[in-house]
């Protein structure tokens, strides 16, 4: 019998499930098990609760999720968050119900309200009104917090469960989403001035006015803090927490106006053109940052500056498009 727990990530496919397959490795860990999606599809009761008999596992590591970006979210409402409360409630019982102690559920930062106050605390949740665009998402979200805390409410003393939750800030890194209509704001910008540097373009036109702030966490960053939190004392974490507050936001700590990001990226990939920035279309929200103290205290801090992560990025962009 192995002396170490057996671990389940759910997502090792995904950006993040992989990178917490990799930090674990990293600490040691070699009895780490998955499944891909078509092995093993988490809406579906039957088939995860037959897997969590099976394995047995010791803890859990909830990074599937079905994710995507502002058209997707407006498009499939009803996918997304009928998916994603399925494969919560799913993961979150059949691990109680088969004796998980420790597991961690993976949320976002598009949880809080739209008009959080800046940066957004923990507390900020369920203060307002979402999002629009991604509402169903995060209340599938928010939904996976509430899980968490409530088997750790009824079960907790009874059972020694101890189910936790992160939400990240926007994560960048291997394993990224490069899809030319349907990526996040660092892989977009990644392919499209790469794009621009082979098609010696002069001039790449980034979206919206270039002063909105956000925030970016390198991904083996985030799965540092995720390794980080579930294996804390649950003395410690329970003194800085709430039964019923009890989510961490993980994040880099500072953010970087657009027209930054596109230069710092433009620098990376090589290109020398000019950068134009099209104010006719929309920003978004003015910033968007994680207040970090919490998971500061808690003893984590990250260490891939945005310059070091983007090249990191840029060079698994690459390695998955032929090079020029
Ligand atoms: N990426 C970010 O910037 C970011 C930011 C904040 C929070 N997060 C959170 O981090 C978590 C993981 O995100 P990610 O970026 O790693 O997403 P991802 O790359 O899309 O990975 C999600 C994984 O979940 C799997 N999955 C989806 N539906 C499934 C199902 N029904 N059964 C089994 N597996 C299923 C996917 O498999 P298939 O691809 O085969 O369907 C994929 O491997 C999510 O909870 C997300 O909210 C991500």
């Amino acid at each position: 019998m192995s002396a170490q727990p057996k671990i389940y990530v759910a997502g090792h496919r995904g950006m993040v499930g992989a990178a917490i397959v990799r930090a674990l490795r990293s600490k040691g860990q070699t009895n780490v098990i998955s499944r891909s999606h078509a092995e093993l599809d988490l809406t579906d009761q039957a088939a995860v609760r037959a897997f969590f008999a099976l394995e047995k596992p010791d803890q859990v590591y909830l990074a599937a999720a079905r994710v995507g970006g502002i058209h997707a979210n407006n498009t499939y409402p009803a996918e997304f968050i009928y998916q994603n409360l399925m494969i919560e409630a799913n993961v979150i019982d059949a691990a109680f119900r088969n004796d998980v102690k420790k597991l961690l559920f993976l949320g976002s930062s598009c949880i809080y309200p739209k008009l959080a106050q800046q940066p957004m605390r923990e507390d900020a949740l369920l203060t307002g009104g979402l999002e629009p665009t991604n509402e169903p998402y995060a209340i599938a979200k928010i939904a996976g917090i509430k899980l968490c805390e409530s088997y750790n409410r009824q079960y907790g003393q009874s059972h020694g469960v101890d189910y936790r939750s992160v939400m990240p800030t926007n994560l960048y890194g291997p394993g990224d989403n490069y899809h030319p209509t349907n990526s996040h704001v660092i892989p977009a910008l990644i392919r499209r001035f790469h794009e621009a540097r082979l098609g010696r373009a002069a001039e790449v036109v980034v979206w919206g006015s270039g002063t909105p702030r956000r925030e970016f966490l390198y991904v083996d960053d985030m799965a540092a803090a995720c390794v980080h939190v579930a294996g804390l004392d649950k003395a410690i974490y329970d003194d800085h927490v709430e039964p019923m507050l009890s989510h961490v936001n993980v994040g880099f700590g500072s953010d970087v106006t657009i027209a930054d990001l596109a230069k710092i990226v433009a620098r990376t990939v090589g290109f020398t053109g000019r950068i134009v920035f099209d104010s006719t279309k929309p920003d978004g929200a003015p910033r968007k940052l994680m207040d970090t103290s919490r998971l500061k205290v808690l003893g984590w801090r990250p260490e891939v500056e945005l310059e070091r992560g983007l090249a990191m990025a840029y060079e698994d962009f690459l390695s998955n498009v032929p090079r020029s």
